[in-house]
Parts: C-alpha cells; sequence; structure tokens
C-alpha cells in the first residue's frame, strides 16, 4: 500500500486532517486500532468554539450539526449561591459556543468519508511507526490477522495520549511539561432536560461542579473528585444529592434530574511535548497534548493543529516549499500555550485543591469576584473561552 499522508488515529484529530487533506487534493489512508462502532459511541467532550464549527460546516460536515446543535451565548459562573452570567454577545464581539457531543462529529466525519469512497482501516493490530527519520515513512500493522505496510511521504500522529506515534521517537528528541492535578471529573449523561439553558460552572466549598447539556432533553454533568476515585462508590442518588448541593443557588433554582444512563471518571492533567514534529512525523491533537478539561479546549485545539498541519501539506504538494511544515510546530504551540494557560486557570479557580488554605478560598473567591465584576476581566474569559483566533 502507498499513500501521500499516513494517518494513525480516526478521533477528531485524524479524521478532520484526512476531510482537509481531500479538500486539498491530497491522498491519506487514516489507521485505527478499534472499531467503527466503537469510536462513534465514546463518550466525551461536547463543546465545540466558534472557529471549530465554522471549520466544521465550511468544509461541507457541519449540515447534521448545524441541524441538531445548541448554540450558547454566554455561560454562568456560580459562587456563595449567586449566579453570574458572562456574556458573550456584548464581550466576545458576538461569537458563540456550540453543543454537539464529540461522537457526533466522528459519526458526521466518518460518514463523509465512506461515502466519498476513501480508507479508514478500522479494528487494525499492531500499529508501528518506521523510517520517518529518513526518506521513506512507513506504517506496519496487521489487519484481518495479515501483515500490511502502508508506505508514505508523511506520518501524522494523531493517536491521542496513549498512542504509539509519540513514545515511538527517540529518546532526547521531545521535552515533556505535565502537571498533574489531584483530582478527576466524575461525568454522567442522564435523560433530563438542562436546568439552565447556559452552563453553569459551580465553585463549591464541597467541590467544582459543572451544569452541561447534550441535546434539549439531555444533561451531561460533572462533579469533581478526588483523583484515585473509585466509580462504584457513586450511587446514582449520590450523584443527585451531592449535585443538589454544589449547584445551590437562591432565585428559584432547581436542578432537573432523571435517570442516569452513563458514567464515568475522567483524571486530569496539563501535558504538553515540544517539538510537537520530528523528521517525517508530526504529531496533533492529544498525542502531543492535554489539557484539564474545565473550559472545554481538548477537541478544539486538535481540531486548531491538524488546519495547520493540513495548509502546511498544501503548500509542499503545490508548490514543493516545505517552509510551513518546517515552522508547524513552532505555530501550533504558541495557541496550544495559550489554550494550557486558559485551561489551567479556569481548573485552578473553580476546583478545591487538597492543599487549600483559608488563603487559597478567599483567594479564589477574591478572582471569582473580580472576573464577574470587571469587564476586562470578563472579556478576557470571553474571548479565550469562545476560541482565540486562529491566525
Ligand atoms: P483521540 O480522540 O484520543 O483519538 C485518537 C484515536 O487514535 C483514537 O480513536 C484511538 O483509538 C486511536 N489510536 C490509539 N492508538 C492507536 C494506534 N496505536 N494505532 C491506531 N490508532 C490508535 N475535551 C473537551 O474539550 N471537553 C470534554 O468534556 C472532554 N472530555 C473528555 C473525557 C474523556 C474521558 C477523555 C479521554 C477526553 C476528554 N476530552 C474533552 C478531550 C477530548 O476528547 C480530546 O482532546 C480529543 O478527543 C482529542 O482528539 P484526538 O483526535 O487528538 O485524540
Ligand atoms: C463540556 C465539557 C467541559 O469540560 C466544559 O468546560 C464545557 C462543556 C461538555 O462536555 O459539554
Amino acid at each position: 500500500m502507498r499513500t501521500q499522508i499516513g494517518i494513525v488515529g480516526a478521533g477528531p484529530a485524524g479524521l478532520v486532517l484526512a476531510h482537509l487533506l481531500h479538500l486539498q487534493g491530497i491522498e491519506s489512508v487514516v489507521i485505527e486500532t478499534r472499531s467503527r462502532k466503537y469510536i462513534e459511541e465514546r463518550v466525551r467532550a461536547g463543546l465545540l468554539e466558534h472557529g471549530t464549527v465554522k471549520l466544521l460546516i465550511e468544509t461541507g460536515v457541519g449540515e447534521r450539526l448545524q441541524r441538531e446543535c445548541l448554540t450558547h451565548h454566554g455561560i454562568v459562573l456560580r459562587f456563595h449561591r449567586g449566579s453570574h452570567r458572562i456574556d458573550f454577545n456584548d464581550l466576545a464581539g458576538g461569537k458563540t459556543v456550540t453543543i454537539y457531543a464529540q461522537q457526533e462529529v466522528i459519526k458526521d466525519l466518518v460518514a463523509a468519508r465512506l461515502a466519498a469512497g476513501l480508507p479508514i482501516l478500522f479494528d487494525v493490530e499492531d500499529v508501528s511507526v518506521h523510517g520517518y527519520e529518513g526518506s521513506s515513512p512507513s506504517i506496519r500493522f496487521h489487519a484481518a490477522g495479515k501483515e500490511e505496510v502502508l508506505h508514505c511521504d508523511y506520518i501524522a500522529g494523531c493517536d491521542g495520549f496513549h498512542g504509539i506515534c509519540r513514545p515511538s521517537l527517540p529518546a532526547g528528541v521531545l521535552t515533556e511539561f505535565e502537571r498533574v492535578y489531584p483530582f478527576g471529573w466524575l461525568g454522567i449523561l442522564a435523560e433530563a432536560p438542562p436546568s439552565n439553558d447556559e452552563l453553569v460552572y459551580c465553585y463549591h466549598e464541597r467541590g467544582f461542579a459543572l451544569l452541561t447539556m447534550r441535546t434539549r432533553q439531555i444533561s451531561r454533568l460533572y462533579l469533581q473528585v478526588p483523583h484515585d476515585e473509585d466509580i462504584e462508590a457513586w450511587s446514582d442518588d449520590r450523584i443527585w444529592s451531592e449535585l443538589r448541593k454544589r449547584t445551590e443557588a437562591d432565585g428559584g433554582w432547581k436542578l432537573n434530574e432523571g435517570h442516569i444512563f452513563q458514567k464515568n471518571i475522567a483524571s486530569m492533567r496539563s501535558y504538553v511535548v515540544e517539538p510537537m514534529q520530528y523528521g517525517k512525523m508530526f504529531l496533533a491533537g492529544d498525542a502531543a497534548h492535554i489539557v484539564p478539561p474545565t473550559g472545554a479546549k481538548g477537541l478544539n485545539l486538535a481540531v486548531a493543529d491538524v488546519r495547520i498541519m493540513a495548509k502546511a501539506f498544501a503548500e509542499f504538494y503545490k508548490t514543493g516549499k516545505t517552509h510551513l511544515l518546517e515552522r508547524y510546530s513552532e505555530t501550533c504551540l504558541r495557541r496550544v500555550w495559550k489554550a494550557q494557560r486558559f485551561s489551567w486557570w479556569m481548573t485552578s479557580m473553580l476546583h478545591r485543591f487538597d492543599t487549600d488554605n483559608a488563603f487559597d478560598q478567599r483567594r479564589q473567591l477574591a478572582e471569582l469576584d473580580y472576573v464577574t465584576s470587571s469587564r476586562a476581566a470578563m472579556t478576557s474569559l470571553a474571548e479565550n473561552y469562545v476560541g482565540l483566533p486562529w491566525d
């Protein structure tokens, strides 16, 4: 087998990259260890930045998104029983964010690729990457028990945090930057209409809670829990009881409850590798960086990376110039670090830390007071939340 770009991983990064390359007339093959069903059902992110939505619509994969999504013009920060709205219309030049589940984006991208007759190889095994230091990169794997070799011009490592591309790079090439948090998020999906039209981020002495949604009938709710928490310790009753306490508010507030049909716990870390490229291997999305979920930047960063990568490949195949490819890592990292800063800041402001002392709690409350009363601070939150400019 031979192609121009060998893409490892059919997550948002790999599938958006394959789609953008196709629109530029560049061939690719996507290789994925999981089944189509698995990647189309995996519950993860749900909030898309303004730029991510624009890209999906402009490139022809936003039709169902436009029909089914929920558009949001602001968010609410809640603390001390008070609710404070950050208004994007006023503060972010009318930009919005959109609720549309990650697995729906995946379904739309897979459907578009298969409809165009283009290859995604699901259920492959034993994937390994070779030759990217020289001029003949290749990806080896087993498909239906048979050994295959995909020869390509470049390899795109879009295989997430636990993938094989990043760890395959020679020792000493990458520098890692990491912060692990002493808590995780317990996330549920419930058959309950959202209690509020917009997302509510709650700072509470019992810990952080977030009210978000998937549709007008389905709520997505998160609770801060210790990092080593056992999901078995959280009965449905305990989850609702804790959510009621942490989301308490004045003014006739009521939390809508319903049947919980999905729950899981995700750990939280901030992580970046530099550089995001080596020889003919380019890393994108979670393969290169992880953000804590507060602020919902993970999926959006993955899309922003591959947009830059696709532009660089387009320049190379049109003109033979490698100028944009050479600057890929540098270009991505400027934006990645700003998203890291924002996600870290939102996480630090809203969660209770093990090491909390009275000083830190007062400081967090002062920060919340400031960010909900100073127009300059609110504007900064709003412009980061809807997504910083891509160019
Ligand atoms: P991934 O989505 O991880 O895709 C990588 C793909 O590569 C996967 O399909 C994987 O199966 C495949 N793969 C792995 N190894 C190999 C291999 N050896 N060969 C071939 N294929 C391979 N972000 C938010 O913004 N908001 C959220 O609420 C949120 N919640 C999350 C909850 C969880 C439990 C997790 C894990 C992540 C969450 N994220 C969230 C982050 C967001 O989902 C990711 O940032 C996003 O999925 C990154 O996309 P990606 O394509 O880079 O990686
Ligand atoms: C969602 C997740 C987030 O981390 C966030 O900050 C906002 C929304 C979500 O899953 O909808």
